[in-house]
């Protein structure tokens, strides 16, 4: 297979806004927040806390453990979608910070997706490529594009960044499979616009301004049955059971996403990482830092097959298989 993590590192900012703290901000409490969507606290970006430096301190941590320097990195993709300049990306940041001056870098915008078809982009280059490293970051600061008024959107998301490192090596670990899709026709239900371009009669009659707009029961179906579609057309294609599977890591969204994906699919909670009462959605940053998570607690171990599924605007969703 080859394309093999060998490294990972995660990067949250300081600054952790509770329940309680929002019962402040908008009519709704702590007890609703949990039992709805079973986040308790979430973590906000402040000065210095950039999408680009939280990736970089991720990238940092993620090099650090694969024992590879800024040189030898070839290519850097960061998904996200709340960079700080629309041009030059996030990713071309990262290189500068991390002095990567061989490197070429580009942003990849998936939503909460974006890790997921990130690392399908960073496998295949690296079968093709077998001498080159790559990095691949999920980093988020959606706090800054959240409506703080809105209490159907301000309690589910949380900033934060996630990287792996990517390396070619002649075994059977690394990234088995892959299954994404994507589905422009229903962005109504889940967008956030920036543009100036952004003609505003597409967006009436609810135009949120620059902030996220979504129907949250409607997403919520969908990710449900789309997670579990992804899920299972890779696991058939791939001809893994779920008994193989050692642990799945899922985007956190929502822990009643989850709960009823685990269902569905037939796979134990013991088996399920879930981080969502601490950071909340993350969006692209939220399997790798999950990852990183389950990582350095000893959860991974070499041989092990972890499931990894994911399902945001756009919509995006899909699902991947790797050997630890
Ligand atoms: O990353 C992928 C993108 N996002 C997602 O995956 C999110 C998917 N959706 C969800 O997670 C859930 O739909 C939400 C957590 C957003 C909402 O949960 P829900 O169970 O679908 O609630 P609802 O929208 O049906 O609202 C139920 C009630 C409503 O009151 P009424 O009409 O029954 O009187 C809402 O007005 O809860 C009310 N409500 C709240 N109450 C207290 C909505 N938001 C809040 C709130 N606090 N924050």
């Amino acid at each position: 297979m080859g394309a093999v993590i060998i490294g990972t590192g995660s990067c949250l900012p300081k600054r952790v806004l509770s329940n309680h703290d929002l019962e402040k901000m908008v009519e709704t409490n702590d007890e609703w927040i949990r039992s709805r969507t079973g986040i308790s606290t979430r973590r906000i970006s402040g000065a210095g806390e950039e999408t680009y430096r939280l990736a970089t301190s991720a990238a940092r941590k993620a090099m650090e453990m694969a024992q590879v320097t800024a040189d030898e990195i070839d290519l850097i993709i960061v998904a996200t979608m709340t960079s700080h300049m629309v041009m030059p990306s996030c990713a071309c940041f990262v290189q500068k910070e991390i002095g990567a001056n061989n490197a070429f870098a580009w942003d990849l915008n998936a939503a909460c997706s974006g890790f997921l078809y990130s690392l399908d982009t960073a496998a295949k280059h690296v079968l093709v490529d077998q001498d080159k490293t790559i990095l691949v970051i999920g980093a988020e600061t959606l706090s800054s594009r959240t409506n703080w008024e809105d209490r159907n959107t301000c309690i589910l998301f949380g900033d934060g960044a996630g990287a792996a490192v990517f390396r070619y090596e002649d075994n059977d670990r690394g990234v088995i499979g892959t299954q994404l899709f994507s589905d422009g026709s229903l962005w109504k239900l889940l967008y956030l616009h920036s543009s100036p371009s952004c003609n505003p009669e597409i967006l009436q009659p609810d135009n949120p301004g620059p902030y996220m707009l979504m129907a949250g029961q409607e997403v919520f179906k969908h990710a449900v049955r789309a997670m579990e579609k992804a899920v299972k057309k890779l696991l058939e294609k791939e001809n893994v059971s779920v008994d193989d599977i050692s642990l799945m890591i899922p985007h956190q969204a929502n822990i009643r996403i989850l709960k009823k994906l685990m269902s569905r699919l037939g796979i134990s909670q013991e088996k399920v990482f879930i981080n969502v009462q601490k950071y909340g959605n993350t969006s692209a940053a939220s399997i790798p830092i999950a990852l990183d998570e389950a990582n350095r607690e000893g959860l991974l171990k070499k041989g092990d097959i972890v499931l990894l599924c994911s399902f945001g605007g756009g919509f995006t969703w899909g699902a991947g298989l790797l050997k630890w």
